[in-house]
């Protein structure tokens, strides 16, 4: 039996999608546990591409369960959607499982979400992926919001749905913006309540059952440890806890079953959204990784910020997910460089910090201190082993693994599955 976490260890887009695909091989169960439809996952299997958002990556594997966990919050219409698209694809989605405490994204949350970004000054702003994420976590935290358990029962859901749907109302209204159309969006909601019931689950059982039974069960993270709402650069976080703790709360595992964290980590670093970026680059170099690595995000198709890989704020990440084993994707994207940088420290205002500050202000200070390694100036994209690496890219790698203080277990130089070696 193996009980596995994965994570981001950045500001999300690692190429987690991927990683998971390639672990999911052994695996008996695999487990979203935060987050919602504003994480896309991309899985390319031989010459076809996949972005997951809420489903779990374990879905191409037809002998592999998949739960959607108590600790996400879930759009029934975009569940529906994610579903139907892969059936059209071929793609069962029978091994798919939700749990019934899971928490929904109703439209009225999109509305919010949207309605409170725009209300916030230029430099306030999150940026966020206008999913309705955050307003969603503040209901269930607020203890009004609905769980997939009321898609069982349309008379109940109805009721509740059209109270907080009128409450949000009065406040559109008393801002000036536009309400909802409660009837033509209960239909809609309706409709996919019929749809999903048949995978409404408690999984927590499920899970449960599966690791006292000895199964190998894999948890896939969201987003990255730099976004989670307690651990990450506040308050340009997301609204859920992306690091490893998360799992358990998510799932309702126990912490005693899991064995192994796996971080996985760009050779570079992205950001999308708002807040701070220590080692962003502006201008043509940054120009040159966006093009190079192709860094639109998956769900909103948004720029990526790039800059050079952060030790510091990886470290860190480390540190609080304890991650021992790093997977590290996109190393072919620095292939044509002749020379990648590493930050080894901070300077803010003339003083040097080893440690990422938990004061997001500082971090639009820094400055950073950078180790240069020359560049390997050759192709990696067809690198099967570790041993065939540039002796260059090896360099780098085991002195990124040094310093954020874990060891390489899975290194990565393209999209495909077949472009990903275990060492
Ligand atoms: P929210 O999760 O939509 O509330 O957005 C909050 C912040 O998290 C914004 O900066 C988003 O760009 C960022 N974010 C949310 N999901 C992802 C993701 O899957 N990858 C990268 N950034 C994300």
């Amino acid at each position: 039996m193996s009980v596995t976490v994965l994570v981001g260890a950045q500001w999300g887009d690692e190429g987690k999608g991927k990683i998971i695909d390639v672990l999911t091989r052994d695996v008996d169960m695999v487990i979203r546990f935060q987050g919602g439809n504003n994480a896309g996952h991309t899985v390319e299997i031989g010459d076809q591409k996949y972005v997951l958002h809420l489903i779990p990556s374990g879905i191409f594997r037809p002998d592999t369960i998949n739960i959607i966990g108590n600790g996400l919050v879930v759009d029934p219409l975009a569940l529906q959607e994610e579903m139907e698209g892969l059936i059209k694809r071929g793609i069962a989605v029978k091994n798919l499982q939700l749990s019934d405490k899971a928490h929904l994204i109703m439209p009225y949350h999109k509305l919010m979400d949207a309605m409170k970004e725009g209300q916030l000054a230029e430099g306030k702003k999150i940026g966020t992926t206008k999913r309705g994420i955050g307003p969603a976590y503040t209901d269930k935290a607020d203890r009004c919001g609905i769980r997939a358990l009321e898609l069982l029962d349309l008379a109940e859901f109805r009721v509740h749905f059209t109270e907080q749907a009128e409450k949000y109302n009065r406040i559109f209204a008393a801002a000036g913006q536009e309400t909802l159309d409660i009837d033509a969006e209960w239909l809609q909601l309706k409709a996919a309540a019929e749809y999903l019931k048949p995978y409404i689950k408690d999984t927590v059982l499920e899970v449960n059952q599966a690791a006292r039974a000895g199964k190998n069960i894999l948890f896939e993270g969201a987003q990255g440890a730099l976004l989670d709402v307690d651990h990450g650069t506040y308050p340009f976080v997301t609204s859920s806890n992306t690091t490893s703790g998360g799992a358990c709360t998510g799932s309702g595992l126990s912490p005693r079953y899991i064995q192994d964290v796996y971080g996985v980590i760009k050779a570079y670093t992205t950001r999308v959204g708002e807040g701070p970026f220590q080692t962003e680059l502006h201008g043509p170099e940054g120009e040159a990784l966006r093009k190079a690595g192709n860094e639109y995000g998956a769900t909103t198709g948004r720029p990526r910020r790039c800059g050079w890989f952060d030790a510091v704020a990886s470290r860190y990440s480390c540190m609080v997910n304890g991650i021992n084993k790093l997977a590290i994707t996109k190393l072919d994207v620095l292939d044509r460089l002749p020379e990648v940088k590493l930050c080894v420290a901070y300077d803010i205002d003339g003083k040097r910090y080893e440690e990422m500050p938990s004061d997001s202000r500082l971090l639009y200070k820094v400055k950073p201190v950078y180790e240069t390694l020359p560049g390997w100036m050759c192709s990696t994209d067809h690198v099967s082993c570790w041993d065939d690496l540039p002796e260059k890219a090896k360099k780098y790698l085991r002195r990124l693994a040094e310093l954020v203080d874990a060891e390489i277990g899975i290194v990565s130089v393209g999209p495909n599955r077949s472009q990903t070696f275990e060492l």
